[in-house]
């Protein structure tokens, strides 16, 4: 049975038999810069004592007006316009909605395929399910996601668990460009590949392919954005500027539900209206306390120069997952970018998944929390993805728990301390 959590602070959460635990996978990869940070707490407790709720066709609110000009800023091109949801999910239909009413407003009804690469994770709303590549997630729903969106997946034709250029060009060609919508794609994969990076030279020939062949470019940067990867956003790592950007997760770093679709002022200017104006919304979506909240995270990223941190954090943590690879022989490789790491881990494929479960258990046995990842056997693996403003000596932390959750799964492995393991990683 779970634990009942109580409360939590920085990157430790606490239930309530004030047992321990170290936040190694910020939450669901949200929590990115730690518990109840004082600076976020008392910005929601002054727009608490404001107004929490005011609906969006009845007045705007100067937090949201103000998030998504800092988000303008932030996001690179000219991914100038936002419209907010509550969800990561909820952001990802947007993006499905608006790439097909620019192509209804062109009357170009041919041009519905969207092509997303198999393992990827867009959502649990059927849409955002419907063009997910994780078919644990789509079991028994067949019948609930056909036609929800016309979606084509692209696969690695090599031993690589993500699609090169050419599959990704080959996968173009075999639809016809002409029919292709958007592409959608996770610049760097979360619960789905288990943080494996899309290759960047893919990337950039998606973004060529793109303008090419006039479909949209979607980067899916709800796990991605707002610094995990060491940099602001996963696309900054390819040098590339999508056509629409979803956010989620780290812009509200758990404290509220928000999620952002950003867009270019190209696409927006295809539509009849302004993004933030278009029929999408849903009754919370962009609320003054959770745009407030969102602003007050969005200025701490800044101010704290949060994705340069988990830059380092990434160079701190990663030769210590290298060394417990290394040292147990259940783990296959290390993989991920910056802050967004995992573990991968032999599997038995005829239990899946059971490994990566096993190894969350253990951990939180441990006083350590993990995210249990993979679609498939091959990519069976956890995240580690703790706060990106984990010290140095709370990633020794971790990684000495992870050393005793592995161990204790497969005792003949050799104990020892994160002193040890350090020295081993040369
Ligand atoms: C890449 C990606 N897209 C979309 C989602 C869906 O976000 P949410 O769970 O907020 O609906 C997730 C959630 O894990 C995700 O990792």
């Amino acid at each position: 049975m779970l634990p009942i959590v109580d409360h939590a602070q920085g990157v430790f959460v606490y239930d309530n038999e004030d047992r321990e635990y170290l936040d190694g996978c910020s939450g669901a990869v949200n929590v990115n810069i730690g518990h109840a940070v004082p600076e976020i707490v008392s910005r929601m407790h002054e727009q608490i004592d404001r107004i929490s709720f005011a609906y969006r066709t009845q007045f705007r609110s100067q937090p949201l007006l103000d998030l998504a000009g800092r988000l303008a800023e932030l996001a690179p091109g000219d991914l100038n316009q936002a419209q907010f949801s509550n969800s990561g999910s909820e952001a990802v239909e947007a993006a499905l909605r608006l790439v097909t009413l620019v192509n209804a407003r062109a009357h170009r009804p041919f041009k519905c395929v969207v092509l997303s690469e198999e393992p990827s994770y867009h959502g649990m709303t059927t849409g955002a399910l419907a063009a997910s590549g994780h078919p644990l997630r789509r079991q028994g729903l067949q019948s609930l996601l056909a036609n929800q969106v016309t979606v084509a997946r692209v696969r690695s034709s090599t031993e690589g668990l993500r699609a090169s250029a050419e599959d990704w060009e080959d996968a173009i060609n075999e639809i016809g460009p002409a029919n292709l919508a958007a592409v959608i794609i996770e610049p760097v994969g979360g619960a789905s590949s288990g943080a494996v990076p899309a290759p960047l030279d893919a990337l950039r020939r998606l973004r060529e392919l793109a303008d090419e062949h006039r479909f949209l470019l979607i980067a899916d940067e709800v796990m991605t954005g707002l610094g995990r990867t060491g940099r602001w956003f996963g696309c900054d790592h390819a040098g590339i500027v999508p056509d629409l950007m979803v956010l989620g997760k780290g812009l509200s770093g758990g404290y509220v539900a928000i999620a952002a679709l950003l867009v270019s002022d190209r696409v927006a200017a295809a539509l009849d209206a302004p993004v933030g104006q278009m029929l999408f919304g849903h009754t919370m979506a962009g609320a003054p306390l959770a745009a407030a909240t969102s602003l007050a995270v969005v200025d701490y990223l800044v101010e704290h120069d949060i994705p340069r941190r988990a830059a380092r954090a990434g160079e701190h943590l990663r030769p210590l997952l290298d060394a417990l690879c290394r040292r147990h022989p259940l783990v296959t490789e290390v993989r991920g970018t910056g802050l967004q790491l995992a573990l991968g881990l032999h599997t038995d494929p005829d239990r899946f998944p059971g490994i990566s479960l096993d190894l969350t258990d253990a951990a939180r046995d441990q006083g350590l929390l993990l995210y249990p990842a993979g679609v498939t056997p091959a990519t069976e693996s956890v995240l580690v993805t703790p706060p990106l403003t984990i010290s140095e000596r709370e990633s020794d932390e971790l990684a000495l728990r992870l050393d005793r959750a592995l161990t204790s799964l497969v005792p003949s492995a050799p104990a020892g301390d994160v002193r040890e393991l350090l020295a081993t990683s040369g």
